[in-house]
């Protein structure tokens, strides 16, 4: 392969090759909170200037709160507080024409787009007996097409840089199932099928295209009412030291539950020099629940 086809620090004279992201930018999808905001924290204390959106509004097929204003500015005062420049903006993953405005305004803003982290999604729950075209409707436009718009927008910017990084946020659920998440389930599915397809696409550009697959993360998706009392339908309130068995035996790994900052380490391992050939795979970071799946 011609060394044009790889992609190489030298090329644009930015990043120093040791591991370090100085020089970079990346887009970050729900970055208010949770596993987002945790990414743009990683990334800015590796080096990369930051803009992180998110949708700052409640959704109807999701049992618990997004996100608010507040807390897309705290991320923005978290990544400054690392040094960084960090723009933010409200936006629906699933409006391709606002997400490509703000992605073109971070271009102009802080110079180029080389690491996307396609993490916005919403946790639904429901059963194919109950209807629920709705609900499947919502959850796949946020955490499926949220994700081909994100990428889709940020496309010829990480083309011209011919060095970049896509990692897409699936799930343990988006390589399994269990009942009451079909459209969750199907929607992190597809995100794994649009990886590998989109790494295909962007092979010859110097441009990586992985997904993190993460177990049960102690975000606000998880710590909900909702998905407590579905895990502990006997009882009148349970708490979350109730849900942790139940959790963990989704697991192998006898814990509940991981941090944001472990899916923040594979998404930093993934923007290393080191994986600049590992395109199209995805990373089982689930506490070993993958141990289950067949490959
Ligand atoms: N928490 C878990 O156990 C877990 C497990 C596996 C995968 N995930 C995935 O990790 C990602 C991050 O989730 P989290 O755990 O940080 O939960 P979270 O709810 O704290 O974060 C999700 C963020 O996405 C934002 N968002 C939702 N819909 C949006 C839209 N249409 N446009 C823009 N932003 C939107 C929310 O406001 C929120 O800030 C999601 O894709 C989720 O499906 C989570």
């Amino acid at each position: 392969m011609a060394t044009g086809e790889h992609e190489s620090s030298e090329h644009n004279g930015r990043g120093s090759g040791d591991g370090t992201l100085t020089g970079r930018v990346a887009v970050i999808t729900g970055g208010a909170r949770g596993q987002g905001r945790s990414h743009a924290i990683a990334l800015a204390r590796a080096g990369a200037d930051v803009a992180v959106c998110d949708l700052c509004e409640d959704l109807l097929s999701a049992t618990y709160p997004m996100a608010t204003a507040d807390d897309l500015a705290e991320t923005v005062r978290l990544v400054e507080a690392e040094g960084r420049r960090c723009m933010s903006a409200q936006v629906d993953v699933r409006d391709l024409a606002a997400l490509t405005a703000f992605v073109d305004d971070v271009v102009l803003a802080l110079g180029s787009v080389d690491i996307v982290v396609a993490n916005a999604g919403i946790s639904t729950l429901g059963s194919v007996f109950a209807g629920g075209a709705e609900v499947w409707d919502e959850t796949i436009g946020v955490n499926l097409t949220g994700v081909f718009n994100t990428v889709s927008a940020a496309a010829r910017h990480l083309v011209a840089g011919r060095w970049g990084r896509v990692i897409t946020v699936s799930s343990m659920m988006g390589r399994s199932a269990n009942p009451m998440i079909s459209a969750y389930a199907a929607s992190k599915w597809g995100v794994i099928g649009l990886t590998k397809s989109l790494a295909h696409e962007f092979a010859a550009h110097g441009v990586t295209v992985n997904a993190v697959a993460p177990g049960n993360v102690s975000t606000d998706m998880v710590h909900n009412e909702a998905l407590y009392r579905l895990m502990r339908p006997e009882l009148d309130a349970p708490t979350a030291e109730d849900v942790a068995g139940p959790m963990a035996a989704l697991h192998v790994q006898p814990v509940p539950w991981l941090e944001p900052e472990e899916i923040s380490a594979a998404v930093l391992f993934l923007c290393s020099d080191g994986a600049r050939h590992i395109t199209g795979t995805v990373i089982d970071v689930d506490a070993g629940a993958s141990a289950r799946f067949t490959a």
